[in-house]
């Protein structure tokens, strides 16, 4: 049959309240036009995020009635780390709130001044948990993935002389580690094929650097290897994801992604030393060494979360319709990144919207207004988000203007998708008409969270 069909029958539902135009309108104006800042009760459809938002399956809420809430050596963490350990193969499995707090542990630990981080593309809370250490992220995407309209298979990879030469300019002693992030969300919830990270590995291994996997979407990106790369057409989809962390010393892991699961996460390695200082400063941060900030029944929803998410029926049900959503849009016209990720799609705002230079936030504008359109909540991923400002002021725009639109897991159905569509169109056929916008708050760190925004023209000048 060529329809692919949801792998699942939905056995309780969440109603979603209706909103008028006007309304919202309201509502947003008093958000300081920041979708962050909106009750979710106010959405109708929230693409805000795929981090937390999957539904549980009945199997994982089950396992919720299991956890075994014993504050040491509960049988829900040698559950969790089980399968944590078929997956990556890792000696430590080290549990966390979720992937930031695995971040904010590892960094503290190996970062610092004077030291580098690189990676494909860092995510914002891991560019943030370097910066907070005083140490340096940087991304080293290869060429064609920092290119929205260019087609390629896997334009999460890194570019693999630019690696080597980073490590030789500023010194094998001052990288402590390497990321990849799979799949790239930053760069578009981009694919990194196998071959990209055995290279990886191999530089590194020369200089004697540990490589770490960013892993929140390990199973989108396996999906992809499997129907993208030559050679892994005929593997499982767990023996992709084995062969990924193979090359990998260690990973960081927020479960609230590809563990199904609305909270969790992980840090893993191999490296003793590391291993031991970091679960020393879990304890005082996080909680003991077998929960981690999370309690038994998140570990048995994670654990459970994890062996679903290698299903090949849900991943191809999952990539198939953000791909549905990608072909419709570039059918009439939208300018998004090419071929769509896995997660997400990316609306390049840039092109959407080129009458409104990147000080004005194209952005920002695209967000507000598929929210008063259609009551959508999506999230800017450009200027707001990374902009950097110079000496007078200036700004120093990050490459690319994005737009996210992140599907929650086996949360939609076809027709979501398809009145996403019908929005996103509406919203693109007005695009002259959409104006720019001015900060007029924002805090010193991660400002796109909480930052108040008016519209120039109608709120500001
Ligand atoms: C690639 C990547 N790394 C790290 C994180 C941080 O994870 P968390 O939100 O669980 O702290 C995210 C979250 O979106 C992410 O997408």
């Amino acid at each position: 049959m060529k329809t692919i069909i949801e792998p699942f029958k939905i056995k309780s539902v969440e109603p979603i309240r209706f909103t008028t135009r006007e309304e919202r309108s309201e509502l947003l104006k008093k958000a300081g036009y920041n979708t962050f800042m909106l009750h979710a009760d106010d959405v109708l459809i929230d693409l805000l995020t795929d981090s937390g938002t999957s539904a549980m399956s009945s199997m994982q809420w089950a396992g919720i009635m299991q956890g075994d809430e014993s504050y040491a050596g509960s049988k829900s963490f040698y559950r969790f780390e089980d399968v944590v350990k078929k997956i990556t193969g890792l000696k430590y499995i080290i549990p966390t709130h979720q992937g930031r707090a695995s971040e904010k542990i590892l960094f503290f630990v190996v970062g610092g001044e004077g030291k580098y981080i690189p990676n494909n593309t860092h995510f914002d809370t891991t560019r943030a948990n370097i910066e907070f250490t005083n140490a340096e992220a940087v991304d080293l995407l290869n060429e064609e993935g920092k290119h929205p309209e260019i087609r390629a298979p896997f334009k999460g990879n890194m570019d693999i002389e630019k690696l080597e030469s980073f490590i030789k300019e500023k010194g094998k002693e001052n990288i402590p580690l390497c990321m990849i992030t799979v799949t790239n969300n930053s760069g578009g919830g981009q694919p990194v094929s196998m071959q990209n990270i055995r290279e990886a590995k191999e530089v590194l291994k020369k200089y004697g650097i540990p490589l770490f996997l960013d892993a929140c979407r390990f199973a989108e990106n396996a999906y992809f290897i499997k129907k993208r790369e030559k050679g892994y057409q005929d593997k499982t989809l767990l023996e992709i994801a084995q062969e990924m962390f193979s090359y990998a010393d260690g990973a960081t892991m927020s479960a609230k992604k590809d563990g199904l699961a609305n909270i969790g996460g992980f840090l893993a390695m191999n490296d003793d030393e590391l291993a031991m200082k970091c679960r020393n400063l879990l304890i005082v941060t996080e909680g003991f060494t077998t929960y981690g900030g999370l309690a038994g029944r998140d570990l048995e929803a994670v654990a459970q979360g994890l062996e679903e998410v290698l299903d090949e029926h849900y991943l191809q049900y999952r990539i198939r319709s953000v791909e549905y959503l990608g072909e419709k849009l570039v059918s009439a016209g939208v300018p998004i990144i090419e071929p769509p990720g896995g997660h997400a799609i990316y609306i390049d705002a840039k092109r959407f919207l080129p009458n409104i230079p990147q000080e004005q936030f194209p952005g920002q504008s695209i967000v507000c207004s598929l929210y008063i359109e259609g009551g959508i909540r999506a999230v800017e991923i450009g200027s707001v988000m990374f902009g950097k400002y110079d000496k007078n002021g200036q700004l120093i725009p990050p490459p690319m203007e994005l737009v996210r639109l992140a599907i929650p897991r086996r949360v939609y159905t076809q027709s979501h998708i398809d009145y996403v569509l019908e929005v996103l169109l509406e919203v693109y056929k007005k695009r002259g008409s959409l104006k720019g916008y001015k900060i007029t708050y924002q805090a010193p760190m991660l400002r796109h969270f909480t930052a108040q925004f008016e519209e120039i023209g109608r709120d500001a000048k």
